[in-house]
This record gives C-alpha cells, structure tokens and sequence, in this order.
C-alpha cells in the first residue's frame, strides 16, 4: 500500500513543551511506529522540519531525535510547498501573528493553548483559518488523561445522578529561585507583559474541561492573586512578578452544577496528584487525578457524625473503590496528535478546533474581567466568525 508523507513545520520544540510532548513523545514516536494509520489500513508519515532562532541548539535537536530538515528561516519554511502542516508551541504572544503567515499560505495549522492572549486575536485567527478552508487545530490535552477519561466515562454511565458539584484542586510549588532551589517554569510565566499568568496559562485548560466533561461553563467568579512578588530568572537575575500565580474561581455549568477550581503555583501538595477533581452527585461520587480514579456509590457512603470530642474513627480513604485500568492509554499528545493529523490526511472528523480554543481564550478574558470588576461575569455564545472581524492592533 502506497504511503504518504506530510511534510510538518515545527516551531518552539526547544521550549519545555515543544520538545517533551510535541517533538519526542509525540512527533518523533509516531514516525518511529511508521507513521498514523488512517482509515484504509494504509499510512501517513511526517516529515517534520524544526524551526528555532538559534542555528546550533535547533541543529542539535534535530539530531538528537532523527529529524533530518532544521531551519532558523520560519519565512521560508512556511513558503515551501513541501510543508503542509504549521505547529506552534512557542510563547503564546507570538502565536496569532504566526498562525495568520502560515494560514495565509494555505497551511494547516495546528498549536499550543492558548491560541491568544485575548478574545479579539483568537476570534480573527479563527475566521482567517475558517475562511481559508484551512484544518485546525488546538492542544486540548487534559481531555486524554485517564483519570478525566474515567470521569467522563462515570457520567456516561450515569453514576452520578444527578451532577451537583466539581472540586478541583491544581497546584504545587514552584520554586522562587533564589535559595538554592532553581525555578522549574519559566520566568515568562511569572510576567504579565510576556504572557505570563496562571489565569491565561489554565483557564483556558478548565473551559474545555469543565465543557466536555461536566457541562457547559456559563457564568464564572475569579479571583486571582501575586503571592510571590519577586521571584529569581534563569539567568540569575531577580525580577518583579507582574502575573497572577495563583487564582480562586467558581464557575455555574449547564444543568446547575457548580464548579469550583483553585489553582496554584503557590501551594505545597497533600493530595493524591498534582490535579485532582472530586465530582459530587445523587447516586455517587468520584475523585480522580491525572492516572487514578476512585469512586463512591451511595450505598457505600460512611455515616460520619460530627463529635468534635472523639477522634476520628471512620478511614474515609478506604471507603473508596478504584475504577480499574480497563484500556491501554496512550500519551495524550501523541492521540491528539494523531487525530489530527487523519483530520487533515483524510478527514477525519475533529472537534478540537481553533473554535475550540477561543472559547477558552474567552473564558480568560470573563475570569479576569470577574477578578478586577470584583463581580459573576456570565460566559455568552462565543461570536460567529463573521462577527469577529476587528482588525489586529498590528494593522
Ligand atoms: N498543554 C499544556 O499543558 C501546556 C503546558 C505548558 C505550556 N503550554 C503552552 O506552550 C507554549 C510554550 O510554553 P513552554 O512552557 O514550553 O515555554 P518555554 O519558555 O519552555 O518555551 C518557549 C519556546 O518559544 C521560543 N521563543 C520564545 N521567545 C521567542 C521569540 N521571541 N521568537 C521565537 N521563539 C521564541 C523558545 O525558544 C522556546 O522554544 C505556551 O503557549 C504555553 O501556554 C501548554
């Protein structure tokens, strides 16, 4: 059987993101396994070509991982017909303005969250790739964590009664930087002027999440917070922390369930994982974190009495039931990956799109309007792309 090839522009594969997930467990590991198998049996392998500012480390990437086309020419990478496929996993600011240069080249595009830093830019890239015919797409990764793939199953098989509330707690410490312990996110992070902020960086995690798996998000409360203000680069120089890092929302769902999510870079973990969410329902609860995933029907639920004057006797832990592993699950890149590339060798029906991505661009803009208006802000339908026609700043 014949097979074909795509050839993938892959630009900020030296950041943390670009090269974990999207360059060795997804990229490199598809071409190893000899490319995705679309619906006929036959396959598509990619021929990727790895963009970077600096001539030396992207040459070294390339090596590192067999990739044999590298460039620091994004221009020129994305005016050669051989390339069919842009992604983008460099700084977010820079995202919108590169996505319209590949887009206008009939490229199809496919990047990181979020796909802007505000509503106007997401909407206009939107339109241009809508109005282009272009495939896109947009990381939505939390999806394909099997604990929310557990989760999503529970509510499929109706465990849950009725759905009355979600917890989630995301979180851990990042380092300051400057008592011996080096920061393990970048410094950016912590800028607001380089579109840094916890409410940007995963908010926009939570729309499609609290979306798919728990109903549509229509209203939300925010507050945010700059815990640390000063924090220490990765050069060694101190520098004022102008983002949020930390931020305490509650958002109302379709159907009546309330949401509520802490997020933080600030808080030390006594948890089970670095995400957890616990879904309250009628007939059952659940607690899952990015793996595992434990239930509690209602006839299984302990009968605590509050008695402030005894010590606890009931082990709620143990009151628990694990959802068992009944499926191999892939890394969730590297699915996501695939999808979309038999969207775009076949078409494959794809929901994640750019479209997708707006909406959790727009759940950011709502969250920080609630933070500084100190107010609910209602979540209305996401404009149709004809609507969403303001030009850029940069025009
Ligand atoms: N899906 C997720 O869970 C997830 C997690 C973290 C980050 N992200 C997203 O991925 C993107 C990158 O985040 P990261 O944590 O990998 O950051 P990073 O700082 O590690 O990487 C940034 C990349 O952008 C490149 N870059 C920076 N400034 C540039 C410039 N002026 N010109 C050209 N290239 C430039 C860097 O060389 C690097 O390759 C962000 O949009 C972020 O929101 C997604």
């Amino acid at each position: 059987m014949t097979q074909r090839t795509l050839g993938l522009i892959m630009n900020g594969v030296t950041g943390r993101m670009g090269m974990n997930q999207h360059l060795i467990r997804s990229v490199a590991a598809i071409r190893a396994q000899g490319g995705v198998t679309l619906s006929d049996g036959s396959k598509v392998q990619l021929d990727p070509i790895l963009v970077g500012r600096n001539a030396e480390k992207i040459s070294a990437l390339a090596k590192a991982h067999g990739v044999e086309r590298w460039t620091t020419d994004l221009d020129a990478a994305i005016a050669d017909p051989k390339n069919d496929i842009f992604f983008d996993s460099a700084t977010t600011q820079m995202r919108p303005a590169l996505l319209e240069k590949a887009i206008a080249a009939g490229k199809h595009v496919y990047c990181e969250k979020p796909i802007a830093t505000n509503l106007d830019e997401a909407l206009r890239i939107c339109r241009l790739a809508e109005e282009k015919g272009v495939k896109n797409g947009v990381v939505q990764d939390k999806l394909f964590l099997p604990g929310l793939q557990k989760l999503k199953m529970l509510r499929e098989a109706s465990f849950f009664g009725r759905m009355l509330s979600v917890r989630g707690e995301f979180g851990y410490w990042v380092f300051e930087g400057d008592w011996g312990q080096p920061a393990q996110r970048p410094s950016w992070n912590y800028r607001a002027e380089d579109g840094g902020g916890i409410i940007l960086d995963m908010v926009c995690h939570w729309r499609y999440v609290l979306d798919n798996c728990f109903g549509e998000v229509k209203s939300v409360s925010c507050l945010g917070a700059t815990h640390i203000p000063e924090r220490v680069d990765e050069e060694g120089r101190r520098y004022r922390a102008t983002a949020d890092d930390a931020a305490y929302a509650t958002f109302e769902l379709e159907g009546g369930v309330i949401a509520q999510i802490n997020m933080s870079w600030t808080t030390r973990v006594y948890r089970d994982d670095l995400v957890t969410f616990q879904v309250d329902g009628t007939h059952g609860s659940a607690v899952a974190g990015l793996t595992d995933c434990v239930i509690q029907p209602r006839v299984g639920t302990p009968r605590p009495v509050w008695n402030p004057d005894q010590k606890q006797t009931i082990d709620f832990y143990a009151t628990w039931q694990p959802v068992p592993d009944t499926i191999a699950y892939e890394n969730g890149f590297k699915a996501q990956w695939e999808m979309f590339i038999r969207h775009v060798a076949e078409g494959a029906p794809y929901r994640y799109t750019l479209r997708e991505g707006a909406k959790g661009v727009q759940l950011v803009e709502c969250a920080l309007q609630s933070w500084k208006e100190r107010r609910w802000v209602d979540v209305p339908p996401l404009p149709l792309a004809a609507e969403a026609s303001r030009p850029l700043a940069a025009e």
